[in-house]
């Protein structure tokens, strides 16, 4: 449902159209990491909606001073506040504040933990791709699997809608037990895009990581990146795509980024449909009344 309302919103984008149906629902979109493609789908998903965004970030909000996570977001909630969109360091976040918040919150990120959003823009531009059948077909997602919320987060869809998933990476950036999500390992990175149906390259976190897990970007590369030579490994028809942000020439060569198989700006663009169709769902009877709507006059009481 998520992803048929997506596309009506890709087309509705495409055309430059903008649509009524958040009219006047506060989002306020808070980000304690970094993020482009997330959060600016998200600001554009509320406007092009009708929505009202706020912005909220860690610096120059009283965060800096010591003010906790959910008291920050009980003070944004109690002007009104309808639906709040948060990533944020810790796994788990967006899963506390939606059991502590009365509003709706939309998970952009907690942690290594998950990514739905991507996840599910991951499955849109796969069932493009795809036609419409995962049934049969194959991904390897290769890389940082073990700091990856959005290998994780598409690891369940495309288990959910029946593809198989083969993963291959550094053993210091596989997460023991991986098999328990439902994926085959690859020994290496040519075995594991052998015959696949599409790869995902992931890009090394080295913000999360305490000590170096990889001895050299350059090795890293040679091992284990995405280049021409390995994509001519998969089927004929296979994709290639990447969550952003990349590095060029180390987890995917720049020729691949930017090579016929490539699908990655695809999935920009997927992204910011995939966000409208999930605010859209989340903010379902949030929508405000115009003055023509209102049930009564509003009167204007006056405390004694
Ligand atoms: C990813 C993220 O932040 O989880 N980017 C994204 O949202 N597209 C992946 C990453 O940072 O590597």
């Amino acid at each position: 449902m998520l992803l048929d309302r997506a596309v009506h919103y890709r087309a509705m984008v495409r055309a430059g159209r903008v649509s009524e149906a958040l009219r006047g629902v506060a989002v306020c979109l808070a980000f304690f990491e970094d993020s482009t493609r997330t959060r600016v789908s998200f600001v554009l998903a509320a406007q092009r909606l009708g929505a009202i965004p706020v912005m909220l970030f860690a610096q120059g909000s009283s965060m800096s001073k010591g003010e906790t996570l959910l008291d920050t977001l009980r003070t944004v909630v109690s002007m009104k506040v309808d639906l709040v969109v948060v990533r944020h360091r810790a796994a788990g976040a967006a899963a506390y504040l939606a059991r502590h918040l009365d509003a709706g919150v939309i998970n952009a990120g907690d942690g290594t933990h998950e990514h739905p959003t991507q996840g599910l823009l991951d499955l849109l531009t796969l069932r493009d791709a795809w036609h419409g059948r995962f049934e049969g077909r194959r991904i390897a997602i290769v890389g940082d699997l073990a700091h990856s919320r959005v290998a994780r987060s598409a690891m369940f869809g495309l288990r959910t809608l029946g593809a198989s998933v083969t993963v291959a990476g550094p053993a210091t950036l596989l997460p023991a037990g991986i098999e328990a999500f439902g994926c085959e390992v690859a020994p290496s990175v040519e075995q594991a895009m052998r015959g696949a149906d599409a790869v995902m390259a992931l890009r090394i976190q080295r913000e999360r990581m305490e000590q170096s897990l990889i001895p050299s970007t350059h090795e890293y590369a040679r091992v284990w990146g995405v280049n021409a030579e390995r994509v001519e490994l998969m089927k004929p028809d296979a994709v290639v795509m990447h969550p952003g942000p990349f590095n060029r020439d180390v987890e995917i060569t720049s020729d691949v980024v930017d090579g016929p198989r490539s699908v990655i700006w695809r999935q920009v663009e997927n992204g910011a449909a995939v966000r409208c169709a999930v605010l859209e769902r989340c903010a379902q009877g949030r929508r405000a009344l115009t003055a023509a709507e209102w049930p009564e006059p509003l009167s204007v009481e006056v405390p004694e």
